[in-house]
């Protein structure tokens, strides 16, 4: 990485509330940037590798911003937050008011007028930062929740720019969405886009609900008008916005050609020998996070120990739960959750060297995670409720062996597109046994099949793909583009 000016303007600008990299300082005082956490940052950076481009985002401490730097052809620009920002408008308004309410609520969404002012406050700033970097007429492409205000804050400044917005989770029903104090302002941020895409039509539908219901705007099939005020009535800038559904993926290729190379396939040889080369290994890779069903998963498994229908060391589970939002309760509560229950089924269930769940809190790098999903069996994809899940699509590609079954919930945007899946309902603890002892007993034939379909699938509906359907939907909105196949 290289230092670099931050004079030069860009046609085209992300804007993320994380860089792809975030900055860490080990103990013994050096500094090293390391890959973010998170879908977004996953899906983003193989498609934004070696593109001209410049990239507004935090970089992961709070404090002074580091200088704008290149990463290769993309210039990374720190938006800096203090360690109240991070309080307020990070780990609260972001992860403890809109990630709840957007997710059904799973957890109790809190409301701070505080936490609002500052998420606004932020929202301001990284709006200023990319008017200093977008050059004339640039596409802007804004990415997920974080940043809702961002389009209309950059349109007064700069109407000259086209502006996307991303939304990588679930958009919530009206009827949710209603209880949030600002819907009204957040609507109005997004209205200043050209064109939002979603992951899911429901979710597409469910934001043109929201403008109609909240903001009193018009609908024409997937395109909103808002008057510019919210009675309906002219106002002082009416404006039209398109919102359809783009599902995102991951780079599949790329993610492939990893999982094939030989030390990798090496590493797949020695994780399975060393959980003592069980019959079945089960696994589950989820940021611990609340909507992710970990606790529901893990109940399923204890069940099927208490009932014998599986048992160490024939069957095993591993469970990696990337540490996530430590500082928030929810999470702290969920981890502590989790770990006793872990604790309590490995003091039933385990024996000396036979281990029932081997649980893992730790980041690996891409080559240990492609290693892992070689060694799964059967993963268990099953969170209460995911705006995609990019964990199923990598576990497919990872597979390209032709083994393996993939266990996904009804409630994740991946389940649109892999009905090939042993499909369940997360909340059903019953149903996800019976799944899970269906993936396990099943035809090899009929599992072969399941997963060829979920490849295909996959391959021909890449990261690369989307960005081009959501870059040409920015372009010609709010008409379609002219494509068939486009979103
Ligand atoms: P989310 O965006 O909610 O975290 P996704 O499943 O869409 O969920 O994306 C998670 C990404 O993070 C995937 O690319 C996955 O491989 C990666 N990941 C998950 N757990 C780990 C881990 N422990 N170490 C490294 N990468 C991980
Ligand atoms: O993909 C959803 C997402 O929430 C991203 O917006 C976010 O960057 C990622 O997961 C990880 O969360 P965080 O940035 O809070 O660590």
């Amino acid at each position: 990485m290289v230092s670099a000016a931050a004079a030069r303007t860009f046609d085209l600008v992300i804007a993320a509330n994380r860089l792809p990299v975030d900055r860490h300082v080990d103990p013994d005082g050096t500094t090293t940037w390391r890959t973010s956490p998170g879908g977004l940052v996953t899906a983003m950076e193989s498609v934004m590798h070696e593109r001209e481009a410049a990239w507004v985002g935090w970089a992961g401490f709070p404090g002074e911003a580091p200088e704008a730097f290149d990463d290769g052809a993309l210039r990374l620009h720190p938006v800096p937050l203090s360690a109240e920002e991070v309080t307020d408008y990070y780990e609260g308004f972001s992860n403890d008011t809109l990630w709840p309410l957007y997710h059904d609520v799973i957890v109790p969404p809190t409301f701070h007028r505080s936490w609002w002012h500052c998420y606004r406050a932020v929202n301001e700033r990284f709006a200023d930062a990319v008017a200093e970097v977008a050059a004339p007429g640039a596409t802007v492409w804004v990415h997920d929740y974080q940043l809702q205000l961002v389009p209309a804050l950059l349109r007064d400044q700069r109407p000259d720019l086209r502006i996307g917005w991303f939304d990588h989770i679930p958009f919530p029903p009206v009827e949710l969405f209603a209880q949030l104090p600002w819907r009204a302002p957040l609507l109005r941020g997004l209205i200043g886009a050209d064109f939002v895409g979603f992951q899911r039509p429901d979710d597409a539908r469910n934001f043109i609900r929201s403008c109609r219901s909240v903001l009193g705007a018009t609908a024409k099939g997937d395109v909103v008008t808002w008057q510019g005020s919210d009675d309906g009535h002219p106002g002082s800038a009416p404006r039209s916005v398109r919102a359809a559904s783009v599902p995102i993926s991951i780079d599949a290729a790329g993610f492939r050609e990893l999982a094939d190379r030989p030390e990798v396939r090496e590493r797949a040889a020695e994780i399975r020998a060393s959980l003592g080369n069980p019959e079945v290994v089960l696994l589950g890779v989820d940021r611990l996070d609340y909507t992710k069903g970990i606790r529901h998963r893990l109940r399923a498994i204890e069940e099927l120990l208490a009932d014998g229908e599986i048992a160490p060391p024939q069957v095993t589970f591993v469970q990696v739960a990337t540490p996530s939002r430590e500082r928030v309760e929810a999470y702290r509560t969920l981890r502590e959750q989790i770990e006793s229950t872990v604790g309590r089924i490995n003091g039933d269930y385990s024996h000396l060297g036979d281990t029932a769940v081997h649980y893992l809190h730790q980041s690996y790098p891409r080559e240990e995670m492609a290693a892992l999903f070689q060694v799964a069996d059967i993963m268990l994809v099953t969170p209460l409720r995911d705006g995609m899940n990019l964990v199923a699509k990598e576990y497919v590609t990872a597979r390209h062996d032709g083994g393996g079954a993939l266990v996904l919930s009804e409630f994740t945007g991946a389940a649109e597109e892999m009905r090939a899946a042993y499909l369940c309902n997360p909340h059903d603890i019953a149903g996800i046994k019976e799944t899970i002892l269906r993936a396990i007993r099943d035809d090899p034939a009929e599992k072969q099949r399941r997963m060829r379909s979920l490849r295909r699938r996959v391959r021909t509906h890449d990261v690369q793909a989307w960005a081009d359907d959501f870059l040409a939907a920015l372009a010609a909105a709010p008409a379609r583009p002219r494509r068939r196949d486009g979103p």
